[in-house]
C-alpha cells in the first residue's frame, strides 16, 4: 500500500520511521511522497533525503497512479475534504485524527514486539524513574500532547483519577484549556523539547483558588525510541516557596544595606538640624511676635522640626540593636495600642476594633518595638480608609505553628498588585505627608523578633496586615 503524506511535520516523519521498522504483514504500508509548505520540515526533509516524491503542492499527488492512500496530517479540514473531491474513487484518504490513531496503534505494536524480558525491564526502569520523582508532578505526554501516564502525586493534587486522565491532552487536564500553552507567560515546554529533542525548563505562573500567584518550574525531558522524540517526561515542581525565600532574602538585604546607610545619613543631619533649629529660636525670641519676619522663623522651625522626626524615624529604623525582650501579652500590648489610635480613627468617622484571641501565651517581646509596628500599621489603615469604614484588630495563638499572630484588616482603599511589592520599601510612599519608613520599620522590628509580616490587599477592596511572631520555647508563660 503506498502512503502520500499532506503536511511533513514531526508525526510525518515518525510516521515514515515506524513504517520503515516494523513489518505490517497484511498490509506492507509504504510512504512514497510526501507534500509540504516548508522544505525544512522534518518529515519533508526525511522523505527527500529518502529519495521519496516531495512536492511543496498536494494536487500534484493527484497526478501520480501509484497512490493508494492519502494522510492528511497537518489537522487542517479544508485540505481533507479538498483531498476528499479531488481524489480518485480508487483512493482512499484519512485525516488527521483517523492517522493518529493508526500511529498509536502501530506504536503499541512496538511494545509487543519486544519479547517478555525486554518489556520487564523497560518497564521496571520506567516505574522507577516515576516512582522515585514520587514527589514531584511527573506526566508522560505523547508528541500529540495526549498523556500517557501521570504519576499518583499529581493525580492527587488534581484531584483525579488515572483512567479520567489517560489519553486525554495534556492542556486540557492541567489548565483546562482547548488548545496547548503558548505565549511569553505560559510556553509550552513539549514543542520545545520535540524540536530539539533536548531537555527544556519553563516557569508557569498559575492562579490558585485564592488567586495567589503559584509559580510551577517545568521541566520535560525527550523520551527517546531507537533515537526519535516520539513525547516527553514533563516534571512540574511547585517552586512558590523558593521564590517567596528568594524575595524575602532580597528585601531583607535591600533593608538592611538603605539601613546602615540611612543611620550614616540621618547621623549627618541632626547635627546641622540642630543647630538650624537652635538658631532660629534664638532669632525668633530677639524679635517682636508682630515682627514680619517672626513668622518666617516661625515656619523655619516647624520645618525643621518636621525634619528631625524624619531623622528619628531613620534612625529607629536603622537601629540594629537587638529588641530588649521581656515576657509580654500580646493582648496588653495591643490593646494600648488600640487606645492609643482611637482618636485619630474617630476624628475619620471609623470603628475601630479589636478582636483579643483567647489562651495566648505569654511571649519574649520588646513591648516598645511591637506597640509601634502595631502603631503604625493601625495609622495607615486609618490613612487608607474613607469615613464609616472599619478597621479590626485580632490576635491568636496558632499553636501547630507555635506562632501567635496580630491582624489589621482594613476596608480601605486597598493597593494593587504593582504597588504590594514596593510598600515595606524605605521611602515608599502615595501620600503627600508620609515619609515612606513605617512599614519599612514594622518589617524591620518584626524580623529581629524572628517574626514575619505578610500583606494581603486588592484595590478597592481592603487591606489586611498579619504579624506572625515564634512562641519561643521553653519561654512559655502560660497566659493569665
Ligand atoms: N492599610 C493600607 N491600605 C492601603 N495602602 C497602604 C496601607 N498600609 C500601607 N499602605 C501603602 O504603603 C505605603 C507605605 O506605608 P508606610 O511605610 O507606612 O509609609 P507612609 O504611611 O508614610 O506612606 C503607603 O504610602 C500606602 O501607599
Ligand atoms: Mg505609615
Amino acid at each position: 500500500m503506498n502512503i502520500a503524506v499532506v503536511g511533513g511535520g514531526i508525526r510525518c516523519k515518525r510516521l515514515i520511521q515506524v513504517i520503515q521498522r516494523h513489518e505490517f504483514q497484511e498490509i506492507d504500508p509504504k510512504v512514497v511522497a510526501v507534500a509540504d509548505l516548508n522544505d525544512d520540515a522534518p518529515g519533508y526533509v526525511k522523505a527527500k533525503n529518502n529519495g521519496l516524491f516531495v512536492t511543496h503542492d498536494y494536487n500534484d499527488f493527484f497526478k501520480r497512479d501509484d497512490i493508494d492512500l492519502i494522510i492528511e496530517l497537518t489537522g487542517n479540514m479544508d485540505i481533507y475534504n479538498d483531498i476528499l473531491s479531488k481524489k480518485r474513487k480508487t483512493v482512499r484518504a484519512i485525516a488527521n485524527r483517523t492517522a493518529q490513531l493508526f500511529w498509536e496503534i502501530s506504536r503499541v505494536s512496538i511494545l509487543q514486539k519486544k519479547t517478555d524480558q525486554e518489556l520487564k525491564e523497560t518497564r521496571a526502569r520506567y516505574k522507577m524513574i516515576i516512582n522515585e520523582l514520587i514527589q514531584e508532578d511527573v506526566l508522560v505526554i505523547a508528541y500529540d500532547y495526549k498523556i500517557m501516564d501521570i504519576n499518583d502525586s499529581l493525580l492527587n493534587r488534581l484531584g483525579l483519577q488515572r483512567k479520567d486522565v489517560i489519553g486525554r491532552y495534556c492542556y486540557e487536564i492541567t489548565h483546562h484549556q482547548d488548545l496547548p500553552c503558548s505565549g511569553e507567560h505560559h510556553p509550552c515546554p513539549l514543542i520545545e523539547t520535540m524540536k530539539t529533542e533536548k531537555p527544556s525548563q519553563t516557569t508557569h505562573i498559575h492562579l490558585n483558588r485564592d488567586k495567589k500567584k503559584i509559580y510551577y518550574s517545568i521541566s520535560t525531558y525527550p523520551l527517546l525510541e531507537n533515537g526519535d522524540a516520539i513525547g516527553a517526561i514533563e516534571i512540574s515542581r511547585d517552586i512558590t516557596k523558593d521564590i517567596n525565600v528568594q524575595k524575602t532574602m532580597m528585601q531583607q538585604e535591600k533593608l538592611a544595606s538603605v539601613g546602615r546607610l540611612s543611620a550614616g545619613v540621618a547621623h549627618e543631619i541632626n547635627n546641622p538640624l540642630t543647630t538650624i533649629l537652635t538658631t532660629a529660636m534664638l532669632i525668633q525670641e530677639e524679635l517682636d511676635p508682630q515682627d514680619p519676619n517672626y513668622q518666617e522663623l516661625e515656619t523655619i522651625t516647624k520645618e525643621t522640626l518636621r525634619c528631625r522626626k524624619i531623622v528619628s524615624s531613620l534612625l529607629d529604623f536603622a537601629r540594629q540593636s537587638t529588641p530588649a525582650r521581656k515576657p509580654c501579652d500580646i493582648n496588653d500590648i495591643v490593646n494600648e495600642s488600640v487606645v492609643l489610635t482611637n482618636k485619630q480613627a474617630a476624628f475619620k468617622d471609623l470603628t475601630l476594633s479589636f478582636e483579643p484571641g483567647t489562651g495566648i501565651p505569654h511571649v519574649l517581646l520588646d513591648k516598645g518595638q511591637i506597640q509601634q509596628s502595631v502603631i503604625n500599621l493601625i495609622i495607615n489603615a486609618v490613612e487608607a480608609t474613607e469615613a464609616g469604614g472599619t478597621i479590626s484588630i485580632s490576635t491568636a495563638y496558632k499553636p501547630e505553628l507555635e506562632t501567635i499572630e496580630i491582624a489589621v484588616s482594613d476596608t480601605g482603599e486597598g493597593i494593587s498588585e504593582n504597588d504590594l511589592v514596593r510598600i515595606f520599601d524605605p521611602f515608599y510612599t502615595t501620600k503627600d505627608t508620609g515619609n515612606g519608613l513605617g512599614l519599612a520599620i514594622t518589617h524591620g522590628i518584626i524580623e529581629q523578633h524572628n517574626g514575619t509580616i505578610g500583606v494581603e490587599s486588592k484595590l478597592g477592596q481592603g487591606t489586611i496586615f498579619t504579624i506572625k511572631l515564634p512562641v519561643t520555647p521553653g519561654v512559655i508563660h502560660a497566659a493569665s
